[in-house]
């Protein structure tokens, strides 16, 4: 499995990490058998999976459900899991017995909170405690109240430059990684350059590190919106509903099961049946 050090190593390579959310064990498994290099266990399950409208209500339970079924899909690959809204924004011990359940109960590789000032001592506190963190800047779900929506964030010079600032506090307080959600090109190119860490980019352009989806964006899977910055990869959604208009109309028309689906019984026993 690939370690935090792998990936800083890779971006002085310039090899591109390619990382993708998972929040079941086929999911998980399929990510990991097409070689993605790290899969994060997102709060966007709360939309893609729980059918709520923002990450908001997803709690650190429904994140440890989750984050068990992808550990056992992929046991080889480097995992992330989301801190959930609410969960580290309180006292810092309270914080920190929190992220060890988590990375026990899961046996995640890394967590992952969003945002800089408050959250660059809890950065500082969870690595000191030996847990890997990967930050996140930029559009910030958790915050989308504030932010006033889901919207392109660092477009001025003075947002831009105080991107940068935090990026680098990140690191400086031990962050393994940065996530970039939904900031210019141009930005990103420069955060990039300004840190030793990787950064991976949804919705920041081809120059961050890494890039990562949501699987069910990236498979077109589920009737969620999907964002403007996503490639559909393949169609399973189409896929999922014309199969499941054919298995309706089989069993309506009594054409499923067929002979090879069911189990017969011997005449010998059947005969002692009717008596
Ligand atoms: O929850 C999530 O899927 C995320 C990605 C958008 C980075 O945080
Ligand atoms: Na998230």
């Amino acid at each position: 499995m690939k370690t935090t050090s792998d990936f800083i190593k890779m971006k002085a390579a310039g090899e591109k990490i390619a990382m993708v959310t998972a929040y079941d064990y086929p999911a998980a498994k399929c990510a990991e058998d097409a070689g993605v290099d790290m899969i994060l266990v997102g709060d966007s399950l709360g939309m893609v999976v729980l059918g709520y409208d923002s990450t908001m209500p997803v709690t650190v339970a429904d994140m440890v459900h989750h984050a068990k079924a992808v550990r056992r899909g992929a046991k080889n690959t480097f995992v992330v899991v989301d801190m959930p809204f609410g969960s580290y924004h309180g006292d810092i011990n309270e914080t920190l017995k929190t992220a060890i359940m988590m990375m026990q109960q899961t046996g995640a590789d890394a967590l992952k909170l969003e945002g800089a000032g408050e959250v660059i001592a809890v950065i500082e506190k969870l690595t000191a405690a030996g847990i890997p963190v990967v930050a996140h800047l930029g559009l910030l779900p958790q915050s989308a109240g504030v932010l006033g929506g889901y919207k392109v964030q660092g477009k001025t010079a003075e947002q831009a430059a105080t991107l940068i600032e935090d990026a680098k506090k990140c690191e400086r307080a031990g962050a393994c990684a940065i996530v970039l959600e939904c900031i210019p090109h141009q930005l990103t190119e420069l955060v990039a350059a300004n840190l030793i860490i990787p950064t991976i980019g949804i919705g920041a352009g081809v120059e961050a590190d890494g890039q990562v989806l949501v699987y069910h964006d990236m498979l077109s899977y589920g009737s969620h919106h999907v964002p403007k910055f996503v490639q559909q990869f393949a169609d399973m959604g189409k896929e999922a509903s014309s199969g499941m208009v054919h298995y309706v109309e089989a069993v309506k028309a009594g054409t499923f099961p067929a002979s090879q689906h069911f189990f017969t019984m011997k005449e010998e026993a059947l005969d002692q049946l009717y008596g």
